[in-house]
């Protein structure tokens, strides 16, 4: 049977290794005036800034620079905001004939997680001259954002959020009252997406595997969600598949092979749409108060909580017996990550979570308690997690428990 679902529309992708060069066409596209934003050091590192400048320019674009070098929060998205619409006005430029706007007419993001999102809410709130606040879920004025935004081409450089396919760009503000919350509307989508796993290449092996981590717990949670459809069960399978192939390799002796990233980055890619369009379970209902109140990367409490994660909704959805489905799609991704077709549902089950408590330690993820994380943090933690999405609903203690194997 196949039930009722929603599938969100795509942002046109260029996948493929050199892809990159074609950044100028795309973008020109949109308009001549960018605003290119990148990290702090992987394009540099890799000798490639250099020539995304030269192709900008030989295309006739001109560009502003700007450098993201943390998981952007609120503050920083207004107060950047503020600073380039000072900048658009300094120069008077005249609004473009068919947008309406004036200065920038493409921003172009390229680098990890944090580069994607800050990018898009860049992008989005730039026409705008009010606080992001305003529109963030849950802790801003609830105010829904217009969908009026600057075109936006998302080049990823790290496999993992999935963020470049999303209609979400994740804010932060780190502390006591932290949050991590979603500025969302579906125009926020990316108009174009150019994957080239050449960049990839450099990522060093902690930051790939914390990424990676993230990649496989988005095409897993989608895959167990209560709103999955066979068309998103069918990406995330495909999805799992290059995690199993190239999840290890990347992270070890084959992280220079851009045919290992290319998997990865198909992987990562296909979790953001399975994410957008299934849902998430409760190791990102986790990460989101745990990201707020902590400096901790995303990648890493993903990372870090997927196994405990597995092993926990497996146990609850044998006591509870509700969601026999469920147990089944676990028994297929047992089977599919090493498992035995010979053997039993259960044991294949229980297979997986050994398969995953295995890479936690062979990846080496860090335990929360690296960034500070204790015992006495829990009912905060808790008190924030949402379960929304999970094959089974977990309990606080079931939750207690699920994080304390990872202090
Ligand atoms: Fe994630």
């Amino acid at each position: 049977m196949v039930n009722d679902f929603t599938f969100a529309r795509l942002p046109v992708v260029h996948f493929g290794a050199g892809k990159l060069s074609e950044l100028p066409k795309i973008a020109s596209a949109f308009g001549t005036r960018a605003l290119l934003i990148t990290g702090a050091r992987s394009l540099q590192a890799a000798g490639r800034l250099e020539s995304v400048h030269r192709g900008l320019g030989q295309a006739g674009i001109h560009w502003e620079s700007l450098i993201i070098d943390a998981e952007p929060s609120t503050e920083f998205i207004d107060a950047t905001c503020a600073r380039l619409r000072g900048l658009e006005t300094e120069r008077s430029r005249e609004p473009d004939a068919a947008t309406g706007i004036a200065g920038f007419q493409v921003v172009i993001g390229i680098g990890g997680g944090s580069v994607i999102d800050g990018a898009k809410a860049i992008s989005a709130m730039l026409p705008h001259a009010n606080t992001v606040l305003d529109h963030l879920e849950d802790v801003g004025r609830n105010v829904p954002h217009s969908g009026i935004k600057i075109p936006y081409v998302a080049v990823p450089t790290t496999s993992g959020t999935g963020g470049e396919m999303t209609k979400n760009a994740v804010l932060s503000m780190v502390g006591r009252y932290g949050y991590k919350k979603s500025l969302r509307h579906d125009n926020l989508i990316p108009d174009a997406v150019i994957v080239d796993p050449e960049l990839m290449v450099t990522c060093p092996p902690h930051i790939t595997a914390a990424c990676g981590m993230d990649a496989f717990t988005q095409l897993l949670e989608p895959y167990l969600s209560p709103i999955a459809s066979p068309l998103t069960d069918a990406l995330a399978f495909s999805g799992l598949e290059r995690i199993r192939d190239h999840l290890i390799p990347a992270c070890t002796d084959k992280g220079g092979d851009v045919s290992v990233r290319a998997g990865m980055a198909y992987a990562s890619l296909l979790s953001g749409v399975a994410l957008a369009n299934a849902g998430l379970g409760i190791v990102h209902g986790m990460a989101s108060p745990i990201g707020g109140f902590f400096d901790i990367p995303h990648g890493v409490v993903c990372g870090t909580l997927v196994a405990s994660a597995t092993e926990s909704n497996i146990a609850a959805l044998r006591k509870r017996g509700s969601n026999p489905a469920a147990l089944a799609k676990l028994a297929r991704v047992g089977l599919l990550f090493g498992g035995e077709a010979g053997k039993t549902e259960a044991w294949n089950c229980d297979f997986l979570a050994a398969r995953l408590r295995e890479w936690t330690a062979l990846l080496q993820l860090p335990r929360l308690g690296v960034y500070g994380i204790s015992a006495s943090d829990m009912d905060r933690i808790l008190d924030k997690t949402s379960n929304r999405h999970n094959p089974v609903k977990l309990d606080r203690d079931e939750m207690a428990e699920l994080i304390s194997r990872r202090l």
